[in-house]
């Protein structure tokens, strides 16, 4: 029996490249400028904040906010989680700080809020959270009280879950910087991209110049940074070429602006369709075999977690094999393939197995498959049948 179901579906449609063929027609330039500007601006209003910065991936956006974090002046720890994309991690270690790593909480997939309480001492300046496969992250309010009485940075990752909420708010509003991927599989995409958001002013500079090369010319004109270091070397480099920081190219293009901006007019209602059809996967799916038992207030998920109730190898053997044989395509460890410890670069961490129970599950016995809007109750039903028929 076949199922047909791959791990995302028509998330680029022919409007969008319908949008895209009379936009080449007319424009003979394609690297970043109108486009690029206009979709961060609408991008900043849908999410409520003051700037964002449209740059060419998820992981790009992870790189430039840790290193706007550092060329800010910070330097320690970061609390990390064990489930989460390796550029949430690589970005940490690339920028100089040191990662202590969370379990999750295996109702939300996103870090422990006891735990990250427990860890924070005076070296951890930065809380670098993700929200997972649509989860919200943020439990309650008192992690967010506590960080902010002991200064310690929120940093939220939304690439797997833009549109969640916690407590009405949009997740991507709580923390100085939260960071947004376009890549395919996820709720909208700009072919490849990501965007960076803030209210704060001298990072959003920061952040602009980290886009390009680290030039000063990238930062606002009225941006100190931008003034001071025009100032600084005014007798020996032209305003042109000031590189304030060592970076590179993360740049996107208009290409990728004028398909962004085409899908976010359908975002809204396209995670409603998702929000729907993960109650309705919720409801379909065997609880006496899959956890359902997860915190669904405020979730926006483009996939849906599909995580065995029981830690039994030969049922996963079997789920496996029953799923590849149908063609419904998924992947084992959830987020980012489970538990990031157990990466090759990370061999280098001692660390045990005990202290991360929950992570350790997923890794080895949850999945995800797809959660799209074209999807229809009736199909959804019949994967669950499906899916619950596995013995
Ligand atoms: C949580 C998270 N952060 C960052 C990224 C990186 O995004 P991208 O694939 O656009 O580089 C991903 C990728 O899927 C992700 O899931």
């Amino acid at each position: 029996m076949k199922i047909n179901w791959p791990l995302m579906d028509n998330n680029i449609i022919k409007d969008d490249m319908d949008v895209l063929i009379d936009f080449l027609k007319e424009t003979p330039r394609l690297t970043q400028s109108e486009q690029v500007a206009a979709f961060e601006e609408e991008w900043s209003k849908w999410l409520g904040v003051k700037y964002s910065v449209f740059v060419n991936s998820g992981a790009s956006a992870n790189f430039i906010t840790m290193h706007t974090l550092r060329a800010s002046g910070i330097v320690g720890k970061v609390i990390v989680p064990t489930l989460t994309w390796i550029s949430d991690i690589a970005s940490v270690l690339s920028a100089g700080f040191d990662p202590i790593f969370v379990d999750i909480n295996p109702k939300t997939l996103g870090m422990d809020t006891n735990q990250i309480i427990t860890k924070l001492d005076e070296q951890i300046r930065v809380v670098f959270l993700t929200h997972v496969q649509g989860f919200n992250a943020i439990s309650n309010w008192t992690l967010l009280g506590i960080l902010n009485e002991k200064n310690v940075t929120l940093i939220e990752d939304c690439c797997e879950s833009y549109g969640a909420t916690f407590n009405g708010y949009k997740i991507g509003t709580f923390g100085l910087i939260s960071n947004f991927s376009f890549y395919y599989a996820h709720h909208m995409s700009t072919i490849e991209g990501g965007m960076i958001c803030t209210d704060n002013q001298g990072i959003y500079n920061i952040v602009r110049m980290l886009r390009s090369h680290g030039m000063s010319r990238e930062a606002r004109p009225d941006a100190d940074i931008r003034i001071d270091l025009e100032e600084m070397y005014r007798d020996s480099l032209t305003p042109d070429f000031i590189f304030g920081y060592p970076s590179f190219n993360f740049r996107n293009t208009e290409i990728g602006a004028v398909i962004g901006r085409n899908q976010l007019k359908r975002l809204d209602e396209n995670n409603a369709k998702r929000i729907h059809n993960f109650d309705t996967f919720l409801n379909c799916i065997d609880s006496s075999k899959y956890r359902t038992d997860f915190v669904v207030e405020g979730n926006c998920n483009y996939a849906f977690p599909l995580i065995l109730k029981e830690p039994d190898v030969a049922f996963r053997e079997r789920l496996e094999i029953t799923m590849r044989d149908a063609d419904v395509e998924f992947r084992r460890g959830s987020s980012g393939g489970g538990n990031q410890l157990r990466q090759p670069y990370l061999s280098n961490i001692n660390w045990n197995p005990k202290d991360y129970p929950n992570v350790e599950h997923i890794h080895f016995f949850g999945y995800y498959i797809g959660n799209y809007p074209i999807l229809t109750d009736d199909r959804i039903m019949e994967l669950c049948k499906f899916l619950n028929s596995v013995e």
